[in-house]
């Protein structure tokens, strides 16, 4: 599974792009909103640090101006991948972007019907969001597999790009029912790591190892 880094925050990514963590970066308005940066500035800037695919959404919400406003963004550099509102707008863009030869990735996509559009109208990535889903008492988990079974009944190339991921939980399922990708904020991305059993166990090799007095280096 890919990962993503779901931020415009250039050191969190410069961070886990040196581990070789980052496949690609999806930011969005609120995102934009939090880094107190220019778009354009922040995803240049962005773009050239990862090497996969970076979102950059559109914020204008007839299809027509999406287009234009997606030209733009995409213009910023080849890696640029313009993210479109799942509305009817939005997928009117996507088709005439990704004939265009850009990546498109659909965003704020919460049903399987909606992603077999977004597939249809040529989306190179569909953006399921699992936490927005499970805050409604949803299971967004359960939407993944959904469209995972829809894609592959039909063998569309879209890739699903789990995102909303709040949880290691949603990072787990996600790789097990074989989401292609998954955008997640770093700190969840870290926490996938950590286990108290590691934690312990190297607590009790450190203590044992202090008791024999030696010293490698
Ligand atoms: C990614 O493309 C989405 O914009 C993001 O994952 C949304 O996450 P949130 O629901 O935690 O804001």
């Amino acid at each position: 599974m890919k990962f993503f880094v779901d931020t415009a925050e250039i050191n969190e990514i410069a961070e886990l792009n040196d581990l070789g963590m980052v496949d690609g970066v999806t930011t969005n308005p609120s995102l934009i909103m939090k880094s107190g940066r220019d778009i354009l500035e922040v995803t240049k800037e962005i773009a050239e640090l990862v090497d996969g695919p970076v979102s950059a959404e559109v914020v204008a919400l007839e299809a027509d101006a999406m287009i234009a406003e997606g030209r733009k963004l995409a213009a910023i550099a080849d890696n640029i991948a313009v993210k479109v509102p799942l509305t009817w707008a939005g997928l009117k863009a996507c088709n005439v972007l990704s004939n265009d030869g850009f990546m498109v990735n659909v965003t704020l996509c919460f049903s399987a019907n909606q992603a077999l559009l977004a597939a249809k109208a040529g989306a190179t990535f569909i953006s399921p969001f699992i936490g927005r889903l499970d805050d409604i008492n949803l299971d967004g988990l359960e939407l993944i597999a959904d469209i995972r079974t829809i894609y592959d009944n039909y063998g569309y190339d879209t890739q699903i790009l789990a995102a909303s991921i709040r949880t290691v939980n949603h990072a787990f399922e996600c790789a097990r029912i074989g989401s292609d990708v998954m955008t997640a904020p770093p700190k969840v991305i870290k926490a996938m790591a950590s286990h108290p059993l590691t934690d312990k166990g190297l607590a009790d090799f450190m203590a044992d190892w202090e008791k024999t007095g030696q010293k490698i280096l």
